[in-house]
């Protein structure tokens, strides 16, 4: 059972479409799927026409049960088709945080639910709400993956240091291996240097990239006011086409498989517009570069750690030229261990790079 967690702290970036249109396309593969709503705002609830009149008990009952009585999360489950059930979310759902306050594992309501499905799916999506609270920890620490759907915009990249970041410490805190792509969740490829700003974006994530890009496509739109997946809305359009893509590489989940990380490429990296830096450390909790081309700043530019190998890495766009820098490793300033080359610069060393 794969559990994927689709998520980003940036509100309406595609989480709740990516969220109904992946689940429909992977059942129409044939693929037994859970889709959960852990936002308040219960929009994956919505674009199957499902209201509270609806259900006896919905993602909320398995936070806070009534007191007294326990639930299984069985009891919250609602068939949709033959290969999709679904799990309602409340607006109520928004006092868990406030009702579990200071209550032991409430992060780990959620997986301790899902162990009880004893692997009955073949892949459980779970929408998370637009921040990274108690609801997202769960969601985090139930899962394998997690998609990032972005918007393609300036603001795209914006406040997704801080959930990668998040991220990085559930991994190492909490010793939970997660893998995390990006998606390109409404790629409107009309506005004015949107392929710009996706190539950079792709760069940054390189082999984390889903290449099935979302198209921006007002089908996607117009099904969730029909209460509808893409699937059952229209199979002709764009957006059908795009998320059935996105289905077939999830399932296929290449980007499951741990990369062996080769020192060489630790080296930066001249690639296309700029250059890709990397350092290896599977300890670190955080790394950033610092260097002539962002005045030394210690946290302009955190390094990712994608996969969870160990291997930090950033696309920095930069023109031809030599640039001095160093990494900052959990707030200390290191030189390059896989670049000999250094110069002295009035406060030490620094490694060196041309291109
Ligand atoms: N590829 C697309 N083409 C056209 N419209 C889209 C596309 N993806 C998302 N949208 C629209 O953008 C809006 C926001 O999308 P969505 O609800 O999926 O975002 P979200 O991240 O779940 O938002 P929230 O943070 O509020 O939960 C919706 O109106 C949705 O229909
Ligand atoms: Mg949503």
């Amino acid at each position: 059972m794969r559990v994927i967690a689709i998520a980003n702290q940036k509100g309406g970036c595609g989480k709740t479409t990516t969220s109904v249109n992946l689940s429909a396309c992977l059942t129409e593969k044939k693929q037994k799927v859970l889709l959960i709503d852990i936002d308040p705002q219960g929009h994956s609830t919505l674009a199957y026409n499902i209201s509270q009149r609806d259900f006896q008990a919905s993602i909320y009952d398995l936070f806070c049960p009534d007191e007294g009585k326990s639930i299984s999360i069985k009891d919250t489950i609602i068939k949709i088709s033959d290969y999709l059930d679904l799990i309602p979310s409340e607006v109520i759902l928004s006092a868990v945080e406030q009702k579990l306050s200071g209550k032991e594992q409430r992060e780990y309501k959620l997986r301790s639910g899902l162990a009880e499905l004893n692997n009955s799916y073949d892949f459980v999506i779970l929408d998370c709400p637009p921040n990274i609270g108690l609801l997202t920890f769960n969601a985090f620490l139930a899962s394998t993956e997690v998609i990032i759907p972005i918007d393609i915009s300036y603001f795209a990249l914006h406040g997704l240091g801080k959930l990668l970041e998040t991220l990085h410490i559930i991994r190492k805190k909490c010793d939970h291996h997660l893998v995390i792509n990006a998606l390109a969740a409404n790629y409107d490829k009309r506005i004015r240097l949107s392929e710009e700003i996706l190539n950079i974006i792709k760069k940054q994530f390189h082999s984390h990239f889903f290449s099935s890009v979302i198209h921006t496509n007002v089908k996607l739109k117009e099904a969730v006011s029909f209460g509808k997946p893409i699937t059952e809305y229209n199979t002709h359009c764009s957006g059908y086409h795009d998320y059935l893509a996105l289905s077939e590489q999830v399932i296929k989940g290449s980007y499951l498989q741990k990369q062996k990380v080769d020192r060489k490429i630790c080296l930066p990296q001249k690639v296309d517009g700029g250059v890709l830096f990397s350092y290896f450390s599977p300890e670190a909790l955080s790394v950033c570069i610092t260097g002539d081309f962002n005045e030394w700043s210690s946290n302009a530019e955190p390094l990712f750690n994608l996969s969870g190998n160990g291997l930090w890495q950033k696309f920095i766009p930069l023109p031809p030229g030599q640039y001095q820098y160093k990494y900052v490793v959990d707030g200390d300033w290191h030189l390059d261990p896989a670049n000999p080359k250094t110069i002295s610069g009035p406060l030490g060393k620094n490694s060196l790079f041309k291109y």
